[in-house]
């Protein structure tokens, strides 16, 4: 399996570029399954969950282009005919965000069959809400040999209270009701960007949607949606992930193609944190304030903390003076990278869903292990400030959601590098 080699010392210095979101562009790809015309969306990112959903797409009947090269980080997507409505396991248990065609599909085809999303490493990953507001919105749903089966003639718009705030159970939600019959009212929704960006997108293609990026969505359904071309958001979970490599490793870091507005409870703990950031319109810069100040966070919905940016300030605070709380309120087990980090040095306890670290204690190079998308980005950025070269195994993990990460990170001064394995094997 590949590793990334990384030598620890260097402040990050310069612009680094934010790539489009990833769980923007997830939705997004889904959506295009409403319709039967062409629908094109621009600043997809190059990673590996975006091949797994053309994969899942096109196994459906769907035709998927994805163009790269310099400008375009653009998908096509037209799905005139849906052959075979299935998700399949093989292709569902890479990506749990596969149940995201779960609700598009019932609506455009009155069908669906979606392989069960196993859990990962985060945690148990559920999807009965999901499954419960489809039924309320008239859908038949049965399980059957690690298969969830979907079936209604035509959905029928529904109110909906969601018992806890999903992302992707309120996207999937929203893309059902934009053809369901009649008016849909869902409460208690999930507030974040990319739940906004999707509903842009939807309404571009003819959608009746208001509240998107609130708590409560109305939605009038229609008979059918259009094509449209649509641009994603920055991806404001990889942006953040830049931010603290410049403020760990006292550096001065432009991170640029970003959307400010969206990192707020980021920005705010960070300065909390004795870190200097400049807020542009486009770029965020951040600069070293001297040591840096312990500071507690709990991950909450949008726009409180968010849960994705827990393992990369876990990092951080391992560098700042005094002693940090880290509660996780979100997922049940997202302390994967703390076992790592403490074998670089770090001083960190766990209490149920609170981790206590203790710093400020200079991390060593060690051979470590990625677990989980973020967790591997918590290590990258604890190599970076390290005593010595890192090693990291499975770095597949990180190639799911940060396109190009090594050698963003290397164009602004990190010493980091890709070690195919020693077999040749991917
Ligand atoms: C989305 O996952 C993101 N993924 C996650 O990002 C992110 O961590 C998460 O939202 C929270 O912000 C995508 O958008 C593709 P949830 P999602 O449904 O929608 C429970 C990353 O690193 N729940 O908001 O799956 C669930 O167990 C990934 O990019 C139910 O109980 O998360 C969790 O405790 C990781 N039943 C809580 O709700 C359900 O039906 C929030 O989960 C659905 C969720």
């Amino acid at each position: 399996m590949e590793k990334f080699v990384v030598r620890g010392g260097n402040p990050l210095l310069g612009t680094i570029k934010v790539s489009g979101a990833k769980n923007s562009a997830l939705p997004c790809m889904a959506a295009a399954i409403l319709t039967e015309d062409e629908v094109i969306l621009e600043n997809i990112p190059q990673v590996n969950d975006i091949e797994t959903e053309r994969k899942l797409l096109t196994s459906m009947g769907a035709e998927v282009e994805l163009g790269y090269g310099r400008a375009q980080h653009r998908t096509r997507i037209k799905c005139a005919i849906l052959s075979d409505p299935v998700a399949k396991y093989e292709i569902v248990k890479t990506m749990r965000a596969s149940s995201l065609v779960l609700g598009p599909l019932i609506a455009r085809t009155g069908i669906a069959r979606v392989a069960m999303p196993g859990g990962c490493a985060i945690g148990g990953r559920p999807i009965d809400l999901h499954i419960n507001g489809l039924e309320a919105m008239g859908a038949t749903i049965t399980q059957d040999h690690g298969y969830l089966e979907a079936r209604a003639d035509r959905l029928k718009g529904a109110h909906i209270v969601f018992d806890k705030i999903t992302v992707t159970g309120t996207e999937d939600l929203l893309m059902a009701a934009t053809l369901a019959e009649g008016e849909s009212v869902f409460e208690n929704c999930a507030r974040e960007p990319e739940v906004t960006d999707l509903a842009a997108l939807l309404i571009a293609m003819g959608a009746k949607i208001e509240g998107a990026g609130t708590g409560t969505i109305r939605i009038q359904g229609v008979s059918r949606l259009h094509g449209a071309r649509h641009r994603i958001n920055p991806d404001r979970i990889e942006a953040g992930t830049f931010l603290i490599a410049g403020a760990i490793t006292g550096g001065d870091l432009n991170v640029d193609c970003c959307e400010p507005k969206h990192l707020g409870a980021l920005i705010t703990k960070l300065e909390q944190c004795g870190v200097k950031i400049d807020v542009g319109a486009d770029h965020v810069r951040v600069r070293s304030g001297g040591e840096l100040k312990a500071a507690d966070v709990t991950t909450e919905e949008y726009p409180g903390f968010p849960t994705d940016m827990q393992a990369q300030y876990m990092a951080l605070a391992t560098q700042a003076e005094g002693t940090s709380t880290v509660i996780e309120n979100i997922f049940e087990n997202r302390f994967m990278h703390v076992q790592e980090l403490i074998r670089m040095g770090a001083n960190i306890s766990i209490s149920g869903r609170t981790a206590t670290v203790r710093g400020k204690t200079p991390l060593q190079s060690a051979a470590v292990m990625c677990s989980d998308l973020r967790a591997s980005a918590s290590l990258v950025l604890a190599a970076l400030v390290a005593d010595g070269e890192t090693i990291l195994d499975r770095v597949y993990h990180l190639d799911r959601g940060y396109e190009h990460f090594e050698e963003k990170l290397r164009g602004v001064g990190a010493q980091i590098r890709r070690m195919g394995d020693v077999f040749g094997k991917k």
